[in-house]
């Protein structure tokens, strides 16, 4: 096992109802930024709820943080926080007004280009803290220090981290997600699905602990992520899903093991270029990436489709090959295409897609850091 710390500092709150203990964790005097997206909480109760747990608190709103947040937007948020002098914001959305959230955290009182905390790791002081109320159980971003904004002018799509800007609380109410239409339903669990693989999928660094953690957590997925679509007011499912996502990606799975996240700098790139959803970006290139670098993961390929999908008896490339199949079949069954053709991408992009990767640095992706242009462009073609 590879040397780690570990500390995660985000209360969870979790169950029905959790979303009144919110008053009683702002700080005194707070002056809340209260961040949300393109409207879905105004129409299931969620805006509401927040408005009547703030009522006796300053607020000031900011709406419209769209799906892969803007950093255009972001930045007037900013200038509404700094205007307000707001102490405090509070992100009631998913993953893209979570994100967006700490990247107005980290921005308040930068002085310099904001932009620079995206591209080149600039450093920030004194961020706001941040609570956050998730509405859509997927990327872990309410219980992680990571923020992805999207640049629609320079089609970049840029992250930063920092243990600084994690939310100290966050509220997760399976009720909350019961409206979420089957596609964003869909996108939580793949991209959930895919957070676990890019900290289980590399080689064995004998952590049998990490290996049982993730394994729970791929199977969790694999039974309730169906029956979220099938039978979406079931509270123990949504439940299910909803703790299955924080734990993929809190920190916990990938201490003391290597770590892949090519998936989702390809995927990135797919986002920037094309706007597709996050997860649908995974569902593309994951498959591909696992059959490109079968010889790498083999031994955690052969585990995967041991331990969670059952898959023994065969020689070790036939397992490997059916193990990569159930992985695709598995997205495609959560109705996540899983081709860059589904999505109207033609082969002749996949140059545009290689260049973006070039411009933004990814040129050594992967656990080894072999997965260079070449391989980049070899596992797209493979997706096309
Ligand atoms: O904008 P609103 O009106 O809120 O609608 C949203 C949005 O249209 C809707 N929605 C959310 N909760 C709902 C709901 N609709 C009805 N009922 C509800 N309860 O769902 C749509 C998608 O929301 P979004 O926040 O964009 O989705 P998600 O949570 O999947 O977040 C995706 C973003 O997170 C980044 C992705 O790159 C992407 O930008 N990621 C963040 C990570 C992190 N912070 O650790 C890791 C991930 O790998 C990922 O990169
Ligand atoms: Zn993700």
């Amino acid at each position: 096992m590879l040397n780690f710390t570990f500390k995660n500092r985000t209360e969870i709150l979790f169950g029905e109802d959790q979303v009144q203990e919110i008053a009683s964790r702002l700080p005194e005097h707070a002056n809340v930024l209260f961040l949300y997206g393109g409207g879905s909480i105004k129409k299931n109760g969620i805006f509401d709820d927040v408005t009547k747990v703030l009522s006796s608190v300053n607020v000031i709103e900011f709406g419209g943080v769209e799906p892969n947040p803007e950093y255009e937007t972001l930045l007037r948020a900013v200038q509404v926080a700094r205007d307000n002098q707001v102490n405090f914001i509070l992100a009631v959305g998913g993953g893209s007004v979570i994100d967006g959230a700490k990247f107005i955290a980290a921005a308040v009182n930068f002085a310099g280009n904001p932009w620079d905390i995206l591209v080149s790791g600039a450093e920030f002081s004194d961020p706001l803290p941040i609570g956050a109320v998730l509405t859509l159980p997927a990327t872990g971003s309410e219980s992680n220090g990571n923020s992805v904004v999207n640049r629609r002018e320079t089609a970049q799509k840029r992250a930063f981290g920092s243990d600084s800007v994690q939310p100290v609380f966050a509220v997760l109410d399976p009720t909350y997600t019961y409206s979420l239409p089957p596609r964003q339903v869909s996108n939580g669990v793949v991209d959930a699905f895919v957070h676990v693989i890019e900290q289980y999928l590399t080689y064995p660094v004998n952590a049998p602990l990490q290996d049982r953690f993730a394994e729970g957590i791929l199977q969790t997925l694999l039974t309730e992520g169906p029956k979220a679509l099938s039978t979406p007011h079931d509270y123990d499912v949504r439940a299910n899903v909803m703790w299955s996502a924080t734990m993929a990606l809190n920190g916990l799975i990938g201490k003391g093991v290597p770590q892949d996240w090519a998936t989702h700098m390809i995927g990135h790139e797919l986002t920037a270029l094309y706007s597709l959803d996050h997860a649908q970006t995974l569902a593309i290139v994951l498959p591909s990436l696992m059959f490109v670098q079968r010889e790498q993961k083999k031994s955690k390929i052969l585990q995967l489709g041991e331990r969670v999908f059952g898959i023994t008896g065969e020689d070790e490339g036939r397992c490997i090959d059916l193990t990569i199949k159930a992985v695709q079949d598995f997205f495609e069954d959560m109705q996540v295409k899983t081709r860059l053709a589904d999505y109207q991408i033609e082969k002749s992009s996949i140059d545009d897609i290689v260049a973006n990767l070039e411009k933004n640095g990814m040129t050594a992706l992967g656990e080894h850091g072999d997965i260079d242009l070449a391989k980049a462009r070899q596992i797209l073609n493979l997706a096309a």
